[in-house]
């Protein structure tokens, strides 16, 4: 083995063990080279959504993982594994706002190249559903096993206080895709208009109802329902 840490050691294509281990070659190949551009922004484009697809890949690969921890009834290692996944969303949101930068008219030159592309064909979007619906089954096992209404975990989160942050956390990884997608609508809003359609003709006011839709719609309505118990349990205190 060479004693110079500037050679690299590891196997692949790359001057060094950084550009190898990390694929840059591979990965800065990703995006349409300056003679393929239609439009400077293309390049702004892609990197958004590569970037959002790399997130998300990491945010379901993570959210997986917390439901088979919950599987298994593992509450904590679950909780820091949808932390990151939470994170990985609000980055994903963040960076809508470089799509600002590019004004409504000169976004039309990169539209005529992107066929019938459209976002609801982002394996990262579809898998964030999927892992969605395990993770919110696993939830509804443990709830089942420890014997609890979700509405009775929320009355008495103290002496849960595992379970009750994982309901908060779930709750709040719904809230980072409510509010990715309105943020999503109001960039859609902002380039194409409202009263237009998408590349696959979906209108944009579609859009704007999706907005209303929850994934886990059970973590919203027990806060309606914990209104209602307080104010019954407020008018006949229990004695
Ligand atoms: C200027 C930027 C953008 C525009 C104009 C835009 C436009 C649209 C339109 C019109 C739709 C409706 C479907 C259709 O195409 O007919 C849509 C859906 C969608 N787009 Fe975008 N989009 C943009 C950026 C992004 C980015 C960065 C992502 C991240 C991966 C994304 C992900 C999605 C997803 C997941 C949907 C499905 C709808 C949903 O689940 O709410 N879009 N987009």
């Amino acid at each position: 083995m060479s004693d110079d840490l500037h050679e690299p050691v590891l196997p692949g294509p790359g001057a060094s063990d950084y550009e190898r281990y990390l694929r840059t070659d591979e990965l800065l190949a990703l995006q349409k080279p300056d003679e393929e551009r239609v439009h400077h922004d293309e390049l702004l484009f892609q990197t958004v959504h590569q970037a959002s697809e790399l997130w998300l890949k990491l945010a379901g690969t993570e959210v997986d993982e917390a439901a088979a921890e919950l599987e298994r009834d593992q509450i904590a290692p679950a909780l820091r594994l949808l932390r990151r996944a939470t994170l990985c969303l609000q980055y994903v949101t963040a960076q809508l706002d470089m799509l600002n930068h590019m004004s409504p008219w000169e976004y039309h030159q990169i539209r005529v190249v992107l066929g019938h592309g459209s976002g609801f064909d982002s394996p990262g979007f579809r898998r964030v559903a999927r892992v969605t619906q395990r993770v919110a089954k696993a939830f509804d096992g443990v709830l089942a096993r420890a014997g609890l209404e979700l509405s009775e975990l929320y009355r008495r989160g103290r002496e849960f206080e595992d379970l009750y942050q994982l309901a908060e956390l779930l709750t709040e990884w719904d809230e980072r895709i409510w509010v990715w997608r309105f943020r999503h609508y109001t960039i859609v809003a902002r380039a194409l208009g409202e009263e237009t359609v998408g590349t696959q003709g979906t209108p944009i006011q579609v859009l704007g109802k999706l907005i209303a839709q929850r994934r886990i719609p059970r973590l919203w309505d027990v806060r309606s329902r914990l209104v209602e118990l307080f104010e019954a349990e407020r008018a006949a205190p229990p004695a």
